[in-house]
């Protein structure tokens, strides 16, 4: 008999079998997060069973759970995780058993963030408030995207259609327009401008400083040229924590430009804009609460897994003029709002709920402390690298971001010593680092956003890396 149409058997999900397998699972999450609290000396590797069953077909007939789920936490233990307190690479934090678990509720009620969802929306929007407030942003409105890139894009669709009313209906091929950030702005900028229609070469990219802030002053010339050539100003883009240095732009200075010439100004924050909550780092990020939109990422520095990415905007009236739109099958702002008609995607989980959760259980100022926590780190871990001659800072960071190479005497290409370098502390397993350049230098970059990182762990880095760079010099 074909296999296929074979009778089915057993309701898929009894309850028996369920409490099984959510039993497992709770074992499984709490082993892994017990495994995260102190450093490990190496990486997991698979062994070759697991390798043979991960080349395996297709299973006809279903298998044990606990078979399965074991396996899953194997792959899982031998996978690069943001929440070992020692992968500094990236811009990764996941420090919070709490949001794992608001994960895990979202996903089992399945709400469809697109469409009326009830309570749902009412969380949603208290989460988007608190973390507005959180940071010092105004916020009228805003939603919760996948991430960075989105959040990003949705702000600039919102402004492409300000600054050229129709332009999502009619096209913008008639009109030039522009948008303006730091040459340090984040490719999702780049790649926005390129979906939205204005094209990359649209995208100013400007001058930076000695700190790696982008000039004023470069931004009111290229304003100014743009407009006596007939480009339209959509967008400027400061950026609050750059990716490579975590540098965050003069957003005062830049208010008060675009503020004079009516020009959108958006704060790409994915990485930074959390520490604007901190008292040390709150100056850095004077201005935020006059700028139309922002972009915080929760998933990187407020201590909850991919993906939760909050969009703030001002104006509530500028995402529905972006992309309010009607459709038969939904209902409308005046039957009933659907968070569709303000947000780029359509069906999107409950991504607020972890975050929810996380103000709810820790609160805002164990919150701030952690932050803290991170750029204390940065400091910690320049100290030692400024203590030791054969190292070098390239950067003095404004937040939670290191870039250093290894420069022992008698090294001719440092470049290639510091490549070697990060490929040795990765191959090691103890650090977690990721290779950089700056300023067409090769260098080794970290970033302090796991809240679980602590000072003997930075110790461990700094020294790590000083054994490796021996060793390889
Ligand atoms: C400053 C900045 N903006 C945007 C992004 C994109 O964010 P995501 O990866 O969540 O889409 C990043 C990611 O690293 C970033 O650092």
């Amino acid at each position: 008999m074909d296999q296929r149409s074979k009778a089915p058997g057993p309701a898929p999900d009894a309850a028996p079998q369920r409490a099984e397998l959510l039993g497992l699972a709770a074992k499984a999450m709490n082993a892994a997060w017990s495994s995260f609290d102190r450093a490990r000396p190496r990486e997991s590797v698979l062994d070759e069973d697991l390798l043979g069953r991960l080349a395996g077909a297709l299973p006809e007939d279903g298998g044990d759970p606990a078979d399965a789920i074991e396996d899953a936490a194997r792959v899982l233990d031998a996978s690069i995780s943001p929440a070992r307190p020692l992968n500094l690479a990236y811009v990764g934090s996941t420090g919070l058993a709490t949001a794992t678990v608001g994960d895990a509720l979202a996903a089992t009620y399945d709400v469809n963030l697109a469409a009326h969802s009830a309570a749902a929306a009412i969380l949603e929007a208290q989460t988007s408030r608190w973390t507005a407030e959180f940071i010092g942003h105004p916020r009228a409105c805003g939603g919760f995207t996948s991430g960075g890139q989105i959040s990003n894009l949705s702000a600039i669709l919102a402004a492409r259609e300000r600054a050229m009313p129709g332009s999502r209906v009619s096209g913008v091929s008639a009109q030039a327009g522009a948008l303006y950030c730091s040459g340090e702005a984040h490719q999702s900028i780049i790649r926005a401008a390129e979906v939205a229609g204005l094209g990359s070469e649209s995208v100013r990219r400007l001058p930076i400083d000695s700190e790696r802030r982008l000039v004023p002053e470069a931004l009111e010339r290229a304003l100014e040229q743009d407009l006596a050539a007939g480009v339209n100003p959509v967008a400027v883009i400061a950026t609050a924590g750059t990716t490579l240095t975590g540098a965050v732009d003069p957003i005062a200075d830049l208010v008060a430009i675009c503020e004079r010439r009516s020009v959108w100004l958006h704060v790409d924050g994915a990485y930074g804009l959390p520490a604007a909550a901190t008292p040390s780092a709150a100056p850095l990020f004077a201005g935020i609460d006059r700028v139309d939109s922002a972009t915080l990422d929760a998933h990187k520095w407020l201590g909850v897994p991919k993906s939760c990415s909050v969009l703030l905007v001002q104006d509530e009236e500028v995402l529905q003029a972006a992309f309010g739109h009607r459709e038969k099958y939904l209902l409308h702002r005046e039957d009933a709002p659907n968070p569709v008609d303000h947000t780029l995607e359509y069906s999107r989980p409950m991504r607020s709920l972890k975050l929810w959760l996380v103000f709810r259980v820790h609160g805002a100022a164990a919150l701030r402390v952690w932050i803290q926590r991170g750029i204390d780190n940065a400091r910690l871990f320049t100290s030692l690298i400024d203590a030791d001659p054969a190292f070098q800072m390239l950067h003095r960071p404004m937040l939670s971001t290191v870039c250093f190479r290894h420069t022992p005497p008698g090294v001719a290409d440092l470049d290639a010593h510091n490549l070697r370098l990060a490929r040795a502390i990765q191959a090691d397993g103890r650090v977690y680092l990721a290779p950089a350049t700056i300023d067409d230098r090769a260098c080794l970059r970290g970033c302090f956003v796991n809240f679980r990182t602590t000072p003997e762990d930075v110790r461990l880095a700094v020294a790590v890396a000083r054994e490796l760079g021996e060793l390889l010099a």
